[in-house]
């Protein structure tokens, strides 16, 4: 499974990279303007603070099909097109230019994913990644379990797409898509510091150390 990080924030992207097997960066439009950021700027960092194995991804902003094509071509070409992905929302005119793009030979993710069925088309019109916003889809109803099935429909039609669930607000929700067999997520630095950062632990750790120096008077294995 593959497991990005919903981010432009690069200090917070290096800082989970550092210990962490990430398998790469997802942004948007909203994602980037955050970061207070030029767009350039923040992509071009992207790609020296990750290997060429991490994979990029990033959102066209154009609406209408010829624009959507420009952007992604230019996307597309960021660090020689070595793992970089490019995000289409599931809009009319994106649906038009999936499958164009597919057939260039660009990597897709599907977007801005409400429902499973918009999902279902996107999968159909080649998109290698399909994003269904989880924690907005909860607003609607069960997104979860919406997302859950997702993952079998596209498993009992041979659709190759893979699930990027994204939109999480809480590790409860990244929880049960990673134990219902999610091909990917991505998720935002908090939610992820949440899952690791359990205060259980450094009790726990303080613990065997402070019994540690207690018996043997120091807090390494050997003297
Ligand atoms: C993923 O890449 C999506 O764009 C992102 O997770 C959307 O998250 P939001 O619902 O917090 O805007």
């Amino acid at each position: 499974m593959e497991f990005f990080i919903d981010s432009a924030d690069i200090e917070a992207i290096k800082e989970l990279n550092a210990f962490l097997p990430i398998d790469g960066v997802t942004t948007n439009p909203t994602i980037i303007t955050k970061s207070g950021r030029q767009p350039e700027e923040v992509l071009e960092e992207l790609t020296e603070v990750l290997s060429e194995d991490q994979k990029i991804f990033a959102q066209v902003i154009a609406t209408d099909y010829e624009g959507i094509l420009a952007e992604a071509h230019e996307i597309a070409s960021l660090r020689g097109g070595k793992n970089v992905l490019v995000k289409i929302p599931v809009s009319r005119e994106g649906l038009k230019a999936i499958p164009v793009l597919k057939a260039e030979g660009t990597g897709v993710l599907a977007t801005g994913i409400y429902s499973a069925d918009q999902a279902f088309w996107a999968a159909k019109a080649g998109a290698d990644y399909l994003a269904p916003y989880v924690n907005r889809m909860c607003n609607y109803g069960d997104g979860v379990g919406q997302v859950v099935e997702l993952v079998d429909t596209l498993a009992l039609y041979g659709l190759d797409a893979k699930v990027c669930a994204a939109s999480f607000k809480n590790v409860d929700q990244v929880h049960q898509l990673l134990a219902a067999g999610t091909p990917a997520v991505t998720v935002a630095p908090d939610v992820i510091r949440a899952m690791v950062d359990h205060p259980g632990t450094a009790i726990a750790v303080d613990e065997f150390t402070a019994n540690w120096q207690k018996a043997y008077g120091r807090t390494t294995l050997r003297a």
